[in-house]
């Protein structure tokens, strides 16, 4: 397994991650479809969600290290920052269920998609 390979595999996971949200989204704007079969996967997903985040904050630092051996500031290196943040925030959120933990936790997801666009 190459850095880059390890890159495009956690580009993939970051989707798996942000995908019940935006299913969700998609369906509240434009289908408002009810079918079982929909929320079905979008809770299977869900079940993703937390093992699969925490999947990307361990292969972002080996992609990271397997590329650079070193640290600079990028926007690998920035999107990395924000997936650890948005982590940590939404296992406290998790832990703790206060309202603001989980704004922030989507406010840096947000933040992540930008820098993997940037
Ligand atoms: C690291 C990448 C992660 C990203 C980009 C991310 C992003 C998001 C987003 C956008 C939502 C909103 C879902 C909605 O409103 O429907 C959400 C919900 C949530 N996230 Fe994360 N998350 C990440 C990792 C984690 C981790 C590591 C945990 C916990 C260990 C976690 C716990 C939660 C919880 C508890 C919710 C709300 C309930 C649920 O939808 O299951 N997230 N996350």
């Amino acid at each position: 397994m190459n850095y880059a390979l390890l890159g495009r595999l956690s580009v993939i996971i970051f989707g798996v991650v942000l995908l019940p949200y935006v299913l969700n989204l998609i369906n509240r704007k434009f289908f408002k479809t009810k079918n079982k079969s929909f929320f079905k996967v979008v809770k299977f997903l869900r079940k993703l969600h937390k093992p699969f985040g925490i999947a990307l904050i361990v292969l972002g630092i080996v992609h990271g290290y397997m590329a650079l051996r070193s640290f600079r500031l990028h926007t690998g290196s920035l999107f990395y920052i924000a997936i650890l943040a948005t982590g940590f925030l939404g296992g406290s959120f998790y832990r703790l269920k206060k309202k603001e933990l989980f704004v922030w936790h989507k406010r840096l997801a947000a933040g992540a998609l930008y820098y993997l666009l940037g």
